[in-house]
Parts: C-alpha cells; structure tokens; sequence
C-alpha cells in the first residue's frame, strides 16, 4: 500500500509542540490545527507523540476495539493515584475492570435507574427552591448550581450520601478534596516527571485530599454494613453482588474506588451538559419556545414523573444537540494494539496514542452538512438521529466506545431530562450580560465560563 505522511505542525528541539498548545484551553488549539492540518495530523508533546483524529471515518474505524484500545495516561494515570483500577482509570488487562463492569451493569440499567428518580427530583427540587428564592434579579453562577446539583444526586443516589450543598455556602470537605485532587491531577500530568520533587507542598496536600476521599467512603461503607437497608443502590449492588463469570466480589477498596470514581466521572460531565444547553437554549430562542412548549403540553403543571421522561423527544433532541456542539468530554485516548493502516493511507505502529477529537469530528460536514456548526435540534429527533447513525457510525460519540463507553449514560440522561423538564416548567431564563458569548473553562472537562443567568417563576413553583 501507498502510504501518505501525516502532517505535523512545526515544533521546537526537545519539547516538540508543547509550547504551541494553549495551557488554559488545550481544546481551543487541537481544534485550530484541525481546521489547519485536517482529519489526521501529529502532535509531539513531552509525554509522546499523539495523533489528533477529527473526521467522522477516521473515528469509526478507531473505534473498533478488536485493532484499538484505550490507553491510561496522562491525566488519567495520575488519578490512577487516588481511584486505582476503578472502572474509568482501569488498564484494559486489568482483571477488576471485568469484575466491576460485569457486576455494575445491571446496577445501571433502565430499572434500576427509574428506581432512583425520587431521589433525582428531590435534589432537582432542591435546586428550584434556591431559584425561585433568589427572584428575578439575582445573577446565577449556572456551572457552580448545576456542579452542586450532580454531587448531591450522585452521592445520594449511589450510596444514600447527602452532602446538602444547597443548604451551606461552604462545599462539603470531600466535594472540595475532590476539585483539588483532580486539579493536581491534571497538572502532575503536564510536569515532566522528576520536576514533581519541587513541589513537596502540593504532594503533601495531593495525598491528604486522597485520604479524605477515601476515609470518606470507607465511613459510608462501614455504615451500611453495621445498618443494612433495604436500598437497591449502587453501593448495595457493589456489596452483595458476584461476578457471573469469575465468582469474585469486589473487595472493599475495589468498592472505594468505584464510588469516588462515579462522583469523578459523573458530576461535572452531566453539569457541564446541563449549562451548555441553557446557553444554547437561551441563544436559540425557537428552539427554548418549542422545548417549553413540549413541557406544557406533556407535563402541565403538576408534578414530573417518571413515565413523563421517555414522553419528551424535542428535549432529548435539544440534549443530544448541545452534546454534539459542546461535548463535555471534547476528546478520548486510543491506542493501536498492532501496526496498522488507517483511512486506507496512513501508516500507524503498534502502541501509537490517538486522541479522537470528537468536539471536531462532531462538527464533520460530510455528516452534518453546511449546518454543521449551527444549533438545530430538529436533526437529533429520535427517527432522523437513528438514520444519522446509521449511516455515518461513530458520528456522535459523547459517551465514549465500545466496552470502555460510559456506564452512566442512563443515570446521566434521566437526570438531565428532569431537570430540564423541571426548570422549563417553572422558570423563565435570560442571560444576565445579554452580549455574553460562549467562552469555555477545560479542566477535565469543558463548561461554559463565566456563564451568569436569571430565571424568573413563571407561575408558582410545581
Ligand atoms: C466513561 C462521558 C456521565 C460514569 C465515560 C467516557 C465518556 C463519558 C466519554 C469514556 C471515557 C474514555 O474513553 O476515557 C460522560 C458524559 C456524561 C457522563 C458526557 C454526562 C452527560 C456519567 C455518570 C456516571 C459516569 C453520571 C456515573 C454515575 C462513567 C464511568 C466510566 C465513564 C464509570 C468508565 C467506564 C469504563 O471504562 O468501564 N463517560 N459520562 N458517567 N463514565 Fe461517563
């Protein structure tokens, strides 16, 4: 076979590209040399030399796990510190991934998450509360409400855990061991390796954030075995379950970290989603009359159930859309298990690193058309979403792939949908600066910075 070079922006000696990614927006600058290099090009950072992938077919065909895997670096290997080999930060030979992947499944499949949805509306309920008590006029930090709201239904829902963010300034100790644990997380990540020594002040807090998540969930641990219930949560799922295939239960520190790696894995994912689509919403003001006029029309005025949630196909289009736009995790690691060709012309060797930018393979126009950057829900309804898929695989990928795809997608969906449903059924919603634009904040994740709004009632609160 012929094959083609893949282009590399120019770099320097040594470090390579390093100086030409952007520290506090790393997105910001895969994304420009996509738009300048194309589907394929090579970055060379401190870390190693990482292929940047960005159209629709060369995502589908690294998405095959039989050629590729994911590989646990960076970032990831760093909060491999705190979490080990709990599902997210798992090596794919890691024998626990199995075991909790096969014993979680279940746990959460659509039952069991329906199961939680008085849970999920409390704490939605909770948020409400706090809006309609703040009237019109007061400026909403959208993020930081939207953060509260998915720690305080992962925790309650997961292991019956308030943390009761609503009701206190202050974020509980673990929320803000949590925050700190992953920051340095990243930036161990970004520091060549024997630097790290000159920071003894950041290890020392690192591992002490790390012991405080864990004493944490050993103390919930511990006091659902002293006082057994009746809850069909995730930690009791974890405790009583076996796996199918090898006997094995999870040992406690196996328990441990799982449930600090849901809350890690699910907080700012789902929040993150929940302020895009307020933001495109308000921006988009016939798709916020059409989404609100779908809540009257379904739930009225009383109270949402659960049945109510599949009944909602403009506000899962509307979802669906913002995750295309503003995927909360913009880009996953790959890995080549063998040396290969990709797109039929590129010469890859076995344990090549890929990202696959979906914040740009989402933006392909040989899917999405000339609109392809513009916000049009109508395109993820649920019968022109499906022939989407079809046609062009892997072109809408914010849950991940494969056997390492997101496992929190239905607890994920069915939270967002109601909060959704609920704010739109009460509130009416501006932005409190009318010229803001969207600027993103990257951490793990991506949200909108700097991101204030107001929410008026519209009637009584439901
Ligand atoms: C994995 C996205 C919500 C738990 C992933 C991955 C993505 C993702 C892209 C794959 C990561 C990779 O390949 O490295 C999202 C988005 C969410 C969301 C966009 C919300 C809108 C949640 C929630 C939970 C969760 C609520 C927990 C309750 C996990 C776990 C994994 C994962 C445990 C690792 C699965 C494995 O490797 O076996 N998620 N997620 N996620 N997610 Fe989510």
């Amino acid at each position: 076979v012929k094959t083609t070079p893949i282009p590399t922006p120019p770099g320097l000696p040594f470090v390579g590209n390093a100086f030409a990614i952007d520290r506090g927006f790393p997105l910001g600058s895969f994304q420009g040399f996509a738009e300048e290099y194309g589907e394929i090009y090579r970055l060379n950072l401190p870390t190693g030399s990482t292929l940047v992938v960005s159209s629709q077919a060369l995502v589908h065909e690294l998405c095959d796990d039989t050629r590729f895997r994911k590989p646990v670096a960076a970032a990831l290997a760093e909060i491999r510190n705190g979490v080990h080999d709990g599902l997210f930060t798992a090596r794919e030979e890691e024998t626990n991934w199995g075991v909790a992947h096969r014993i979680l499944m279940p746990a959460f499949g659509p039952a069991s998450i329906q199961g939680m949805f008085a849970e999920m509306h409390e704490i939605a309920a909770q948020l409400s509360l706090k809006w309609a008590r703040h009237g019109p006029d007061t400026p909403i930090m959208v993020t930081d409400d939207f953060t509260r709201l998915t720690l305080d239904t992962l925790a309650l829902c997961t292991m019956n855990f308030r943390f009761n963010s609503y009701y206190h300034d202050e974020l509980h100790p673990f929320i803000n061991a949590m925050g700190d644990f992953l920051t340095e997380s990243g930036a161990r990540a970004m520091r060549p390796a024997l630097t790290s020594v000159l920071y003894p002040q950041a290890a020392q807090k690192y591992w002490e954030d790390i012991d405080i998540l864990r004493k944490t969930a050993q103390g919930v641990l511990d006091t659902r075995r002293k006082h057994a219930t009746g809850r069909k949560d995730l930690l009791s799922a974890m405790l009583v379950g076996v796996d199918p295939k090898t006997g094995q239960k999870l040992s406690d520190s196996s328990i441990i970290d799982n449930l600090i790696t849901f809350l890690i894995a699910g907080h700012e994912t789902t929040s993150g989603l929940l302020s895009f689509t307020f933001y495109l919403l308000i921006k988009h003001r016939e798709a916020y009359r059409k989404a609100q006029e779908e809540v009257d029309r379904v739930i009225g005025k009383g109270p949402i159930k659960v049945e109510h949630i599949k009944q909602l196909p403009y506000i899962a289009a509307v979802l669906r859309e913002s995750l295309r736009l503003c995927p909360t995790i913009p880009m996953i690691s790959r890995q080549a298990k063998e040396d290969c060709i990709i797109g039929g012309k590129y010469a890859i060797q076995k344990d090549q690193r890929f990202a696959l930018l979906f914040a740009q393979s989402h933006l392909d126009s040989a899917v999405y058309g000339d609109s392809a950057k513009e916000f049009v829900p109508e395109r993820m309804l649920d019968e022109s979403f499906e022939r989407l898929t079809k046609e062009f695989p892997d072109c809408w990928k914010p849950f991940g792939t494969g056997m390492r795809a997101c496992i929190g997608r239905p607890f994920a969906w069915q939270e967002a949908v109601l909060v959704m449903a609920m704010l739109l059924q009460n509130f009416d919603f501006t932005l409190d600066d009318p010229a803001y634009q969207l600027h993103y904040k990257q951490t793990l994740t991506t949200k909108p910075k700097d991101f204030y709004m107001r929410a008026s009632l519209r009637d009584g609160l439901t």
